[in-house]
């Protein structure tokens, strides 16, 4: 089935417009490409869940334009997310907060507490801006599919279920960063780091002058679940390259299409391209990918999170 081109746009005016109106907009970040509504229209919010066929109380991140805007849409800030959000927004960072006024049950799916994020990418900071509100925005794929990180990844997941009379996808080019936000509960004492993303956890705990705990409790891991961002076809985890190619060896004779996916040269590019890989490699055909898990430094603390969950039990 071709899919509706004309769901996608590089108009921001018109991506504002659909918003006001209550459509969704798929917007670039620099992470992934969200699937955006206006926070304060339920319905709008309601119809992001149905798109991505996502369970209902999943909560969603809300976008800002600014730091300034947090007022109304959290309870107070606290000291720790000034110092953050003016070392790190705009950018990858998502700071778990007590919600305020403005943020409904139809966003955190009842819970008392909101992620905020302020976007870098232009594209998505252009139409915060001129939106003016929040948006509430999840990663533009189907639910526990690998995420996008460009217009076409979008039109290839959602295509079929936007509508173009009243949706758009905003082509802002590829993601830069390529792996979803950090995340970083402020709500508990001390902080923990829910999501590890391009924001490293030394760097949150150098900025904060204070020890950040991993993530623990199931309240804290609500939509963290184990299997997620999975291809179609299997993906196994090799510790080093001579790994790899004995389990692709082991592949290959038991007659199956496999391949080996290792970037752990360049961790930037690894994240830049992980997606695009993991999709790349249904597209191809592939039985199983075979991935080299990078080390756990920097970027690679993000990538062996997504890669393990790539390659954990389905449901
Ligand atoms: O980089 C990103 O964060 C991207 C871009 C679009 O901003 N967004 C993104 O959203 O990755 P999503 O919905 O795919 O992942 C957000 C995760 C989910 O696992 C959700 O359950 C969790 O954050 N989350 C959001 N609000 C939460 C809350 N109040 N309490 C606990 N977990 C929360
Ligand atoms: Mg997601």
């Amino acid at each position: 089935m071709p899919y509706p081109r004309e769901l996608i746009t590089t108009d921001v005016d018109e991506a504002v417009a659909v918003l006001r109106a209550g459509g969704l907009v798929a917007i670039p970040t620099e992470t992934v490409y969200g699937l955006a509504a206006d926070a304060e229209q339920p319905d709008a919010v309601r119809r992001i869940f149905g798109t991505k066929g996502r369970p209902a109380d999943h909560p969603l991140i809300v976008h800002l334009a600014d730091a300034d805007r947090l007022d109304a849409w959290v309870r107070e800030i606290p000291t720790t997310a000034r110092t953050l959000a003016a070392a790190c927004w705009p950018g990858p960072l998502t700071m778990l907060l007590d919600r305020g006024p403005r943020v409904g049950d139809w966003v955190t799916g009842g819970r008392d507490t909101v992620g905020i994020r302020v976007p870098a990418h232009p594209a998505a900071a252009e139409v915060l801006g001129r939106f003016g509100g929040g948006l509430a925005a999840p990663s533009a794929n189907r639910f526990g599919k690998v995420s996008p990180t460009t217009a076409q990844h979008v039109l290839d997941d959602l295509g079929d279920r936007l509508d173009p009379t009243r949706d758009r996808i905003l082509d802002g080019g590829a993601a830069s960063v390529g792996v979803e936000s950090t995340i970083v509960d402020l709500t508990v004492e001390p902080p923990q780091v829910l999501r590890a993303g391009a924001i490293g956890v030394d760097a949150i705990e150098r900025l904060l002058a204070r020890r950040i705990d991993p993530a623990r409790g199931s309240r804290r891991a609500a939509g963290m679940l184990r299997s997620h961002y999975a291809p179609d076809c299997r993906v196994v985890l090799a510790d080093a390259p001579d790994e790899a190619e004995h389990m692709l060896a082991a592949e290959l004779d038991a007659g199956r299409v496999a391949e080996i996916l290792d970037r752990t040269d360049d961790l930037v590019v690894a994240a830049q391209q992980l997606y695009a890989d993991l999709r790349s490699a249904d597209r191809r055909g592939l039985d199983v990918l075979v991935a080299v898990l990078p080390p756990p430094t920097g970027l690679g603390h993000a990538l062996r999170d997504r890669l393990r969950k790539a390659a954990a039990d389905r449901p």
